[in-house]
């Protein structure tokens, strides 16, 4: 990995549904850190896509009555849309029908059998379709899925096996030297001890591929098998920068290992044991780090399609805006923790947050700046800085530092949490200094020109701030400001130095960026 180059990626989505609330979360909340990466100038590539293989796949494509090709095909443009719709960046989109990906599984392959790390056996054991997952006889009750609680199935195959259980040593010691090296591999860090216990406990080889259907990428030194479709998805994080593919080698080299895999909690273990293990097989390094989410949950259940109780984003989108979408779900849920989302509490932080501090706020001191400086930005008098002033630049100039700690640590809560203290404290700075009573005496106009200035230039510089998370409106404040397009800012920190607001650049009033929503509407 090149200093700058900073490889993200999403988990690829099952095609068996669209989009969800669930599935939205963790590809908005990698948006956000893709954006504020750009911002601090790093080389940002943002991976997600599409898991089209499988048991599941084939089963509901054949319910369907089409291919497996037809299905996948027909289901895929409901995730581009999707994360189009949400301001979604995504540099790449891979889908593991691709040829693409196909050459850089068969690739692995034959470097993992070349160096001895695969060899026959025969599976006789459990399986979940719909989790795509093996249990054992232990694991199982009562022929239910541990994990989703579904009819699982006997299965009895000659596959191929992955020496899964040399790595034992190798992984633990993976996350005890990285986390004394203060780069934890697992994070958060309280979910590294149940990914530990499960090594300790042993780890038995990994069956990597099935005969009994044949819709997956097959291995290119056994007739008759294709990969098992959690590996083939795990494959794609190296195989859509290249790997596999000497033509790409210098962008493989460049881009790999990547900083960081967003995964929901229930598919750590595939990313923190299976995932590492095949890449230490392979000779390549292991990612930097593995980020666990926790769930969605809505009155109190995961929200699933299983369920029945999953959301798509558009109803919600449609009332609240794209920005406020996104704000909510990164604002009122801690990354790495379960977290109840409700209307109720949707329809609390966009009155309060958004309507009445953010978006008021831009309304009146835009609407001010044209009823008394006829729209454009007064100069700001030499040496009459007030206390408040001084309070607001330290305020302001403390940002960078405190969002960059929180956004190292995915704490976006902490972080807008942050921009919100400078956007708090600008609207108390404003009815403190009472503008429309300093524009009533030619004698108190500094004042009210410095009064009107700093709001500006503490509004510009919150705007930067938002912009990751929301970056419809952060755009829509620097236009606004008759300042250039936000989004090609590359060194977010210089550019919210205090000072920069030009003198006289015209500004403009436009509708509410957030106009308030009534609870019964
Ligand atoms: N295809 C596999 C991933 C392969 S990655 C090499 C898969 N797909 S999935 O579509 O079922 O789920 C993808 C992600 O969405 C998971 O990380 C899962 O945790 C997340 N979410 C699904 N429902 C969720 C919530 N209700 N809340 C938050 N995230 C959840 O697993």
């Amino acid at each position: 990995m090149s200093d700058s180059s900073f490889y993200l990626t999403t988990p690829i989505y099952y095609v068996n549904s669209v989009p969800h609330l669930g599935t939205a979360y963790t590809t908005v909340a990698a948006d956000a850190i893709a954006r504020y990466r750009r911002m601090t100038g790093h080389d940002v590539h943002f991976l997600t896509g599409l898991d089209e293989h499988g048991q599941k796949v084939a089963q509901a494509a054949e319910e369907a009555g089409v291919s497996p090709q037809e299905w996948v095909d027909s289901i895929a443009p409901a995730f581009t849309e999707a994360w189009g719709m949400l301001g979604v960046t995504n540099d790449d989109f891979i889908r593991t029908t691709e040829e693409r990906h196909k050459r850089g599984v068969q690739a692995f392959w034959t470097e993992l059998f070349d160096r001895g790390y695969l060899y026959q056996g025969h599976y006789e054991g459990w399986y979940c379709v719909p989790c795509e997952t093996y249990f054992s006889d232990d694991q199982v009750n009562e022929h239910e899925c541990p994990s989703c609680g579904r009819d699982v199935t006997y299965i009895k195959e000659d596959n191929w096996f992955f020496k899964l259980s040399d790595f034992g040593d190798r992984l633990l010691e993976l996350y005890e030297t990285r986390a004394a090296e203060g780069r934890p591999f697992i994070r958060p860090e309280t979910r590294a001890n149940e990914v530990i216990s499960f090594v300790k406990g042993g780890l038995r080889d990994l069956s990597i591929s099935r005969t009994t259907f044949s819709w997956g990428v097959p291995l290119p030194f056994s007739e008759g098998h294709v990969t098992y479709v959690w590996i083939d998805a795990l494959l794609n994080y190296i195989t859509a920068i290249g790997y596999g593919d000497p033509a790409k080698a210098a962008e493989f080299e460049h881009r790999w290992p990547a900083q960081y895999h967003f995964v929901g909690k229930d598919i750590i273990r595939f990313h923190c044991v299976i995932w590492p293990a095949m890449l230490m097989a392979a000779g390549l390094e292991v990612p930097e780090c593995v980020y666990a989410h926790g769930f969605l949950l809505t009155k109190g259940e995961k929200m699933s399609k299983s369920k029945g109780n999953a959301q798509t984003p558009a109803s919600l989108v449609e009332r609240f805006g794209v920005d406020a979408y996104r704000y909510y779900f990164l604002r009122d849920v801690r990354f790495g923790e379960d977290g109840s989302i409700s209307m109720e509490s949707m329809v609390q932080r966009y009155n309060g947050d958004l309507a009445n501090d953010w978006g008021n706020l831009c309304s009146r001191l835009f609407n001010m700046t044209e009823k008394y400086f006829g729209g454009s930005v007064p100069a700001l008098p030499h040496g009459l800085a007030t206390d408040a002033d001084e309070k607001m630049r330290a305020i302001a100039s403390a940002l960078p530092q405190r969002y960059e700690d929180a956004m190292a640590d995915l704490d976006y809560g902490t972080a807008l949490e942050a921009a919100w203290d400078l956007i708090k404290y600008v609207n108390g700075y404003i009815e403190n200094a009472a503008p429309w009573n300093l524009a009533k005496s030619e004698e108190t106009l500094p004042r009210l020109k410095a009064v009107i200035f700093n709001a500006l230039e503490a509004v510009r510089i919150a705007a930067l701030y938002c912009a990751p998370v929301m970056p419809l409106t952060s755009a829509e404040v620097w236009r606004r400001l008759g300042l250039g397009d936000i989004h090609e800012v590359t060194d977010i920190a210089a550019a919210a130095a205090w000072g920069q607001l030009p003198v006289g650049n015209p500004v403009t009033k436009g509708e509410p960026l957030f106009p308030r929503i009534y609870e019964e509407e």
